[in-house]
This record gives structure tokens, C-alpha cells and sequence, in this order.
């Protein structure tokens, strides 16, 4: 660990509250020897405290899809800060921008703007709980930081945890079970689309008629798979339409915006348009002029298929050489969402490897699912890939 980080790390606790950041894990990415703090970015890359350059695909957890500092971005939004952040009226880039969503995202017909996808996730629960008049939830997957999302966590109180049930993803036997269980209790089967290496054949679809069955709601949580599998997520890339979807992330390129998208005769019930989800900032235009470019450079640059292209190449060329190296370290999963994976007993040799591409520039993450942008070349994925071969023969050096 460089002087500069262990000075940063130790700043750290004096200052700031710790909870606020777990996901970054800087400490514990420290420890294994990665950069734990950022001093800047552009295009594809970062620049850690130390000047070290990174190709970076963990791109902010997701956010970053066309680029860093992506030209077309960049100059929407001064543009539009120089016209004003926020207002105190609605504002007609709301209904330019809601429109030009329903249109790509396939069957949404409503739009809700929010910020941070936790605050969406929140937003669909609500209304799901208006709309049926019932209070349970069941979740699959990580849906942010809210009490409802984190049953059992410090500071989340008994009877706001009991009211969140819990089923493995890919088993379409415990959500029904589950349901049976609390029979006209649950409002909504909230979904993360793809975990692990995708959903089972037949799992989406199976979400929506199961939750259907039972009189539920059935929100897809796309906050990490919006504007990369498909621009509406893994329902637009398998066909199946939930009731409403949650984006975030990759669809303001960095900015904190993000939406439900979902059908009317839900979103325009007497109930939900009773229920209150506003704030002072949602729907703020810089995040609006963030969607607004995001969408049209994604159709420009046909922006989705060279994430799966760019993505699949990854997966297909790191795997070989790990197996070529015998390492245990995979990318599994689907083109535009990389996810590593590693066997325990291998752990050591792959963390070896990981920090070999990292100290040639490559930042490959150990454990969350990685991410591509527009800026990624397919010559950075080339020289990534052999970084990974040229680390792996160079640990194999190390031990003889
Ligand atoms: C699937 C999913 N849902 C919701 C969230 C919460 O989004 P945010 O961290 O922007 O509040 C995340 C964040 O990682 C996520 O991956």
C-alpha cells in the first residue's frame, strides 16, 4: 500500500461514517492490494492518488456507459447548467425525456423519475403497496440500502424487517411457495434480473405469472442491467414485461437519476396517484439531460451490441487463458455483465493474477460483476486478455 492511500485510509474514519460506503470495500481492496482511492477519470480509464492509470471495467458499479468524460454528455450538461440544477416547476425535458423512454423501453407506458437506484426501488414498492392495499414484499437480489430492502440489518427496525420475505433467484418453487404461505399479504415479487450467471429458461416470465397468480405485483429491479443487456434491461432481452421496472446506474452515465417504468393501469390508479414519492430533487434536469444522451448515443453508436460484443470477447478470452495458466478464475454470466468467479482453494493464485493485470493497468475486480463502456476499445480488451496471460506466467516465474 503506497504512503499516500495508508494516509488517506487513516483520514477516513476520523471523518466519515463508514456505513455509507461498505459496497466499495476500500479497506478490505486495500488489503489485497488495489487502489482504494480514485483521483481521477476519463474515457475508459482511472487515475488512482499515486498516478497509477487503470482500464477500468468496474466503471462506478455500473454507471459509466458511454465514458467518463464522454463529449456528448459532457456538453448537454453544461449546457443545461448554465440554464439552471433545479427547479421549483415542472419542466418540459420531464415530459421530452418520459416520452422518449416509454418509446425505447418496450410496453412501458408510465414514467417516475427518482435519484439513486435505491430510491426507485423504494418508489415501486410503494406504489405496489398502494395499489394492492397489501404491506409484504418478497425480494431476490440486492435492491439498495432502504429499510424494506435490508430485513434483519442494524438500525432496521423488527416490524419493518418482518414485512420483507426472501427467495433464492432461480427457484420459481420457493416464490410460488412463498406466496402460498402469505397469501393475500404480498404486494410485490421484487426481481434483480440477472444474478449469478443469468436467469434459468423460463424464470422471468415464470416471476410475473406466479406473482400474477397471487394477486402481486411484479417489479423487475434493472438498476444494473438497464442500458446494457438491452436498454430496457433483461425483460426487453427475454421478452417478458413485469408490471413496472426500476433503472438507475448506466442510464445517466454518472449522474444520479434514475426511473420506474411500468404500466398504466397500475401507475394511474386512483391509488398510485395518491401515494407520495416526492423530493426536492427528482426529476433534476441534469440527470435528465444525462438519460436524454445516454439514449441517443447508445442508438447511435449501437451501443448494446458492442457491449455484448466487446463483453463477450472478454469472458471468452480471459477464461482461456486462466484455463491455459490453470487458474480457477472465470467470468461468467452474460456479454455485457462479466461476473468473476473463483474457487476458494485457488484464491491466492487468482489474487496473484488479479494484481499482475493490475500493476500492468488492468483493473479486473475479484467478486462483483464487472462492466463495459462505449470508450473500451477492442484493442483495450485485447490487451487485457493478454495482460492476464502475461500475469499468470509471470506468477508461475515467481514460484519455480
Ligand atoms: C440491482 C440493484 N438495485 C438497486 C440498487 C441500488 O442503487 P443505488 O446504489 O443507486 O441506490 C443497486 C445498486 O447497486 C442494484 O445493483
Amino acid at each position: 500500500m503506497s504512503k499516500n492511500t495508508e494516509v488517506l485510509l487513516n483520514r477516513h474514519d476520523a471523518v466519515l461514517v463508514r456505513g455509507y460506503m461498505p459496497h466499495k470495500n476500500i479497506f478490505g481492496m486495500a488489503g489485497m492490494g488495489y487502489p482504494a482511492f480514485v483521483q481521477r477519470a476519463a474515457g475508459a480509464r482511472f487515475w488512482d492518488v499515486d498516478g497509477n492509470a487503470y482500464l477500468d471495467y468496474i466503471l462506478g458499479f455500473g454507471p459509466i456507459v458511454l465514458g467518463y468524460d464522454d463529449p456528448a454528455v459532457c456538453n448537454a450538461i453544461a449546457d443545461q447548467m448554465a440554464r439552471g440544477t433545479v427547479y421549483g416547476l415542472a419542466h418540459p425535458k420531464e415530459l421530452d425525456v418520459a416520452e422518449l423512454l416509454v418509446e425505447v423501453i418496450p410496453r412501458a407506458e408510465m414514467v417516475g423519475f427518482f435519484l439513486g437506484g435505491s430510491a426507485a426501488t423504494s418508489g415501486a414498492v410503494r406504489l405496489s403497496r398502494a395499489y394492492t392495499g397489501r404491506d409484504k414484499v418478497i425480494v431476490c437480489g440486492y435492491h439498495g440500502w432502504h429499510d424494506w430492502a435490508r430485513p434483519g440489518d442494524v438500525g432496521v427496525p423488527q416490524p419493518v424487517s418482518a414485512l420483507t420475505l426472501a427467495v433464492a433467484y432461480g427457484d420459481l418453487d420457493a416464490l410460488e411457495d412463498c406466496l402460498k404461505q402469505h397469501d393475500n399479504q404480498v404486494a410485490c415479487v421484487v426481481m434483480e434480473t440477472i444474478q449469478a450467471g443469468g436467469p434459468p429458461e423460463g424464470f422471468l416470465q415464470g416471476c410475473v405469472d406466479v406473482a400474477h397468480a397471487h394477486g402481486a405485483v411484479c417489479v423487475f429491479d434493472e438498476t444494473k442491467v438497464g442500458f446494457r443487456v438491452a436498454m430496457g434491461g433483461a425483460g426487453e432481452y427475454y421478452g417478458v414485461t413485469p408490471d413496472m421496472a426500476t433503472y438507475g446506474k448506466a442510464c445517466c452515465n454518472g449522474y444520479a437519476g434514475s426511473f420506474i417504468a411500468g404500466k398504466r393501469e397500475i401507475l394511474a390508479s386512483k391509488a398510485c396517484r395518491k401515494a407520495w414519492m416526492t423530493a426536492t430533487a427528482h426529476g433534476d434536469p441534469l440527470s435528465l439531460t444525462a438519460i436524454e444522451v445516454v439514449v441517443r448515443e447508445l442508438q447511435r453508436r449501437d451501443g448494446i451490441a458492442y457491449q455484448w460484443k466487446i463483453g463477450n470477447r472478454l469472458i471468452e478470452g480471459v477464461n482461456a487463458a486462466c484455463e491455459a495458466g490453470g487458474l480457477s478464475y472465470r467470468l461468467i454470466g452474460i456479454g455485457p455483465m462479466p461476473r468473476p468467479v473463483m474457487a476458494e482453494s485457488d484464491r491466492t493464485r487468482c489474487l496473484n493474477m488479479l494484481r499482475g493485470c493490475l500493476a500492468r493497468g488492468y483493473y479486473l475486480h475479484p467478486t462483483h460483476p464487472m462492466f463495459l463502456s462505449l470508450a473500451h476499445t477492442e484493442a483495450d480488451i485485447e490487451d487485457t486478455i493478454a495482460a492476464v496471460g502475461e500475469a499468470i506466467a509471470e506468477a508461475r516465474g515467481n514460484h519455480r
